[in-house]
């Protein structure tokens, strides 16, 4: 579905990001995977065929350095997957601090942004599609979940708008709102989260949660000419949960 396309995976050393990136390079994509674990990156990019450049996203001048490498390198980018992001331990509202929400927000929106800005500029003139991974959270709320739930509105929100900014110029910008994935960061919301793992699944429809590849194949049928006049949209990949 792939092939000739070069494919820019932000935060592809582990969990769906992983199961993207290497999904992408089964499907004859050129890739280019993202992370702040050079060791795994670099690991996952030798078995699946790609290449993996150590990026912190929060850092700015560094995205900044990374985007004019790729254009003094002739990097041209087809695709892009915002994947990035942290979650927050479960806990109510009124016990957070502005310190969780500035760490927080730095990752999953300021940092999401300037990626998809970059991104944008690198396709203008020339089309593309951009994929940024949101979460059902950035569609309806979760008890104490408020920091994490509220960035990826915003999320959802950049995807909208730059859909449109984007539209002229063929660059088709789209969200992935993946359910509960068996990902470290599934495996780190359940320490907090009331009832654990048996009280989330019981309210997916499916009965199970996700498996990091069926993310994966979501995200590369937006990244393909499949879904040629899919842009703005939501896809929610959560088994039923959120039509309940
Ligand atoms: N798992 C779920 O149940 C679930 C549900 C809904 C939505 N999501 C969303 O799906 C996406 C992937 O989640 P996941 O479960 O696969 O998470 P994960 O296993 O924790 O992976 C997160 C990825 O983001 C990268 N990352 C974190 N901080 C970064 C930074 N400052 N700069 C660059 N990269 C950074 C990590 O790489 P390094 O550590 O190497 O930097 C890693 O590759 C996230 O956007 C998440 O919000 C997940």
């Amino acid at each position: 579905m792939l092939e000739g396309r070069t494919v820019l995976v932000v935060g592809s050393t582990g969990g769906i990001g992983e199961a993207v990136y290497r999904l992408c390079c089964e499907q004859g994509a050129t890739v280019i995977g993202t992370g702040r674990r050079r060791d795994e990156g670099e690991r996952i990019a030798a078995e699946a065929g790609g290449r993996f450049v150590p990026l912190d996203i929060t850092d700015d001048a560094a995205v900044i350095a990374f985007f004019a490498d790729l254009a003094r390198g002739g990097v041209v980018i087809d695709g892009a997957v915002n994947n990035a992001a942290m979650t927050q331990d479960a806990a109510p509202l009124d016990s957070l601090d502005l310190a969780q929400f500035d760490r927080l927000f730095a990752l999953n929106v300021r940092g999401v942004f300037h990626c998809l800005k970059h991104q944008m500029a690198a396709m203008r003139g020339r089309g593309g599609s951009i994929v940024n991974v949101a979460s059902i959270a950035g569609q309806r709320g979760f008890p104490g979940l408020a920091l994490y739930s509220a960035s990826k509105h915003a999320v959802v929100g950049l995807t909208r708008s730059s859909a449109l900014d984007g539209a002229a110029d063929a660059i088709r910008v789209n969200a992935v709102l993946p359910g509960t994935t068996r990902t470290e960061m599934f495996d780190q919301q359940m320490l907090t989260r009331p009832g654990g793992e048996a009280s989330t699944v019981a309210r997916i429809p499916l009965g199970r949660v996700s498996a990091p590849h069926e993310q994966a194949q979501a995200i590369a049928w937006l990244l393909s000419d499949q879904s040629s006049f899919v842009t703005g949209e939501t896809l929610a990949v959560d088994g039923g949960t959120t039509v309940r």
